[in-house]
């Protein structure tokens, strides 16, 4: 593992740095929002907080009991051998009745669980009893199809209900699914059902996507011609585009469905049984099967939705992140359906048919709160304010961010503009390895300060720390730690717990490292600055330098290669690759394009780079390291700055600053 030294990497981001951070804004959440909140003063923060880290079993417990539904109590609450935690032991419950069952018979049981809206415009309501009998039709099928608790399944389809009637089919049968982003490429299909050696695929014709069909069908096929584990494949249709199905293998959702049970008696798990794999970049080598377990994870999923999101009974929330993300699985699904609220779920781009397709859904289906990504909110500023004006945003009451640093001036924007001075906006920092989110204002308690996560969720104990591990004074930029479990944590990385251990109990033993680089300002609110590892946040989707530089090295003309990310308005960051070709192979501009075509293959489209340069040489060390650091300030456009006296040959430098 390359071990990041401090200061060079935390200029990542500097969006924290701007003139409007300075000017230290402050918002406080309304009387009238505070009045109805989930959590209505800074006292009761306070509070809270202290107890769940000061008494975490008391507070736990009481958390556990009062918001999931178990079928046999627990007997200890937290039992930490480091890094390996288990929570909640002794306890039997159900995620799926947890999410599901727990409102039938109750008020609940005919409200919509889920409101679908496709792209062209199609529009299902789902609800909880409906839901219930689809996800017990799937549970029987999948065990039908020899299909049991631990067995993997992957799930790589468009964000139709299908896809949340899948994820709680499996947790209801005690299977582990791994969902697989719908841009991901065969290869990354492939290798991700490898890792976890999945028996079942669940996928559709397609998706649609700027008014075309993603052909995921296709792209299955593909991957599954290397992939013996795989027995059964579910097909959705959802497109109507052509498709071949393998004799055997292949078989039609709609096929699946006949004639099955509508009810499924769901058996209870332990607290610990796996839920789901989530595949996530590192700073090296393939991405990391990030393992979740069930019962503190739900809580995790559960309570920070009741918290954060101020979830209600009478709210209409649309998360504009895909199920193929961590955000998509605690915040599309998990933490919603179990708090019993009504979620939107919508399939297709924000800008088709016209950039102001959110704004108008917002208004025809009177939707309450938004969770969305700064990439996305620095998108709809450039598209321009009188998108958002065309229409009547009255029922949004909560704004939210997750993914990357929101800047201030987009925060201000969406405060201003979506928010019209009067939703707060809870800016969420948190991991797929937290689960759920871990820092974040409460939006009826907590002032907030535009660019800042503010502090820490009910049992977070973060730390700022040096290169040594010494704390850092407030005010300082430091790395992030956790120094405590928390329910909702990772358990290890699928099948590899040693590079678990490595990733993110080396470093820091005895804490949870995080990757990002943060501060404290006096008035103790968080500012996180961003990754200090080899890891880009590309659009708020991480992807690691090292996946890219290997899928660079597959190409035959390339010799060698080196990924690095430079500040990008629209993305926040850009990914640059320097490569030096092979003997014999010009540099070309149609090489350029079929070498970021060529990472598209290998990883997919979000992973294909902003900027192909050629190089001669490399900058490195002495012993042979390429200096990425040196990399970065080049492909910034700025000078390169700092000690370079362990460069073995300058004129790299320059001859790279000649090229374009
Ligand atoms: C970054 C997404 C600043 C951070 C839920 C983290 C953020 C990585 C924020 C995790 C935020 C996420 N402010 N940075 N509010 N939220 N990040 O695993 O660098 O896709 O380590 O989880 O995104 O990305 P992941």
């Amino acid at each position: 593992m390359r071990t990041p030294t401090l200061k060079p990497h935390l200029n990542v981001s500097d969006q924290t740095n701007t003139s409007v951070s300075r000017k230290k804004r402050s918002f406080k959440p309304s009387a009238e929002f505070q009045r109805q909140a989930n959590l209505g003063s800074m006292a009761s923060y306070k509070k809270l907080h202290a107890e769940s880290v000061n008494s975490p079993d008391t507070f736990w417990k009481r958390m556990a009991n009062e918001h999931l539904v178990w079928r046999k109590p627990f007997t200890k609450v937290c039992t930490w051998k480091e890094p390996h935690a288990k929570w909640f032991t002794g306890g039997r419950l159900n995620v799926s009745e947890n999410c599901i069952d727990r409102h039938l018979g109750t008020a609940r049981e005919n409200k919509a669980a889920i409101i679908f809206e496709g792209e062209p415009g199609d529009v299902r309501t789902i609800t909880y009893r409906q839901l219930y009998f689809h996800v017990s039709r799937f549970a029987h099928i999948f065990e039908n199809m020899g299909v049991g608790p631990g067995d993997r399944v992957a799930i790589y389809m468009p964000m139709v209900p299908e896809a949340v009637i899948a994820m709680l089919a499996c947790a209801r049968i005690g299977a582990v699914h791994t969902v697989i982003f719908g841009g991901f490429s065969s290869e990354a299909i492939k290798d991700r059902i490898n890792d976890c050696k999945a028996k079942l695929v669940i996928t559709a014709d397609g998706g649609w996507r700027r008014g075309k069909v993603v052909e995921l069908k296709s792209t299955v096929d593909r991957a599954l011609a290397g992939t013996p584990s795989v027995q059964s494949v579910i097909v959705l249709k959802r497109t109507g585009n052509p498709v071949t199905m393998q004799e055997g293998r292949d078989i039609w959702w709609h096929d699946a469905w006949k004639g099955g049970p509508n009810h499924h008696k769901a058996k209870a798990f332990d607290s610990e049984h796996p839920l789901f794999i989530l595949y996530t970049s590192g700073s090296t080598g393939k991405p990391k099967g990030v393992l979740h377990t069930s019962a503190g994870y739900l809580l995790g999923a559960k309570l920070t939705s009741h918290y954060v999101f101020d979830l209600k009974d009478t709210d209409r929330y649309f998360c504009s992140a895909d199920i193929g993300w961590i955000t998509g699985h605690s915040y599309v699904v998990y933490g919603i359906l179990s708090n019993g609220a009504t979620l939107f779920l919508y399939e297709g781009a924000p800008n088709q048919p016209e950039p102001d397709r959110f704004w108008e859904m917002i208004d025809r289906h009177g939707l309450t709160i938004l969770y969305t990504a700064p990439t996305a909110i620095r998108a709809f500023m450039r598209w321009g304010d009188n998108y958002v004006l065309k229409h009547n945003l009255d029922s949004l009451r909560l704004l939210g961010s997750v993914g990357e640093p929101i800047s201030p001036e987009a925060w201000l924007w969406y405060h201003k503009m979506i928010g019209k001075g009067r939703c707060p906006i809870v800016d969420t920092w948190w991991q797929t390895e937290t689960g759920s989110i871990m820092i974040s204002p409460m939006p009826g308690a907590t002032p907030c300060v535009p660019g800042t996560a503010t502090l820490p969720f009910f049992g977070v104990s973060p730390k700022f720390v040096d290169d040594k591990g010494k704390e850092v004074p407030r005010g300082t930029d430091g790395k992030m730690v956790i120094t405590k479990p928390w329910p909702s944590m990772l358990r290890t990385l699928w099948g590899d717990d040693e590079r678990f251990k490595q990733t993110y109990f080396s470093e820091f033993p005895g804490w949870y490292f995080t990757g990002d680089g943060a501060r404290q300002d006096k008035d103790g609110n968080f500012w996180i600055i961003g990754r200090v590892d080899d890891v880009l946040n590309v659009s708020g989707h991480r992807i690691g330098t090292a996946e890219v530089e290997g899928a660079l090295a597959t190409h035959p003309a390339v010799a060698e290669a080196a990924a690095v990310g430079r500040p990008d308005d629209l993305k926040g960051q850009a990914l640059v690759v320097f490569v030096t070709l092979k003997t014999g192979h010009a540099a070309t501009p149609e090489l350029k394009e079929a070498l970021r075509a060529h990472v598209g293959k290998e990883i997919g489209a979000i992973a294909k780079p902003d900027q192909v340069r050629f190089a001669a040489a490399l900058p490195k060390t002495r012993s042979g390291k390429i200096m990425r650091r040196i990399l970065k300030q080049i492909a910034s456009g700025g000078e390169v700055k700092g000690d370079t006296s362990t460069l073995e040959d300058f004129s790299v430098v320059a001859a790279l600053q000649a090229e374009d």
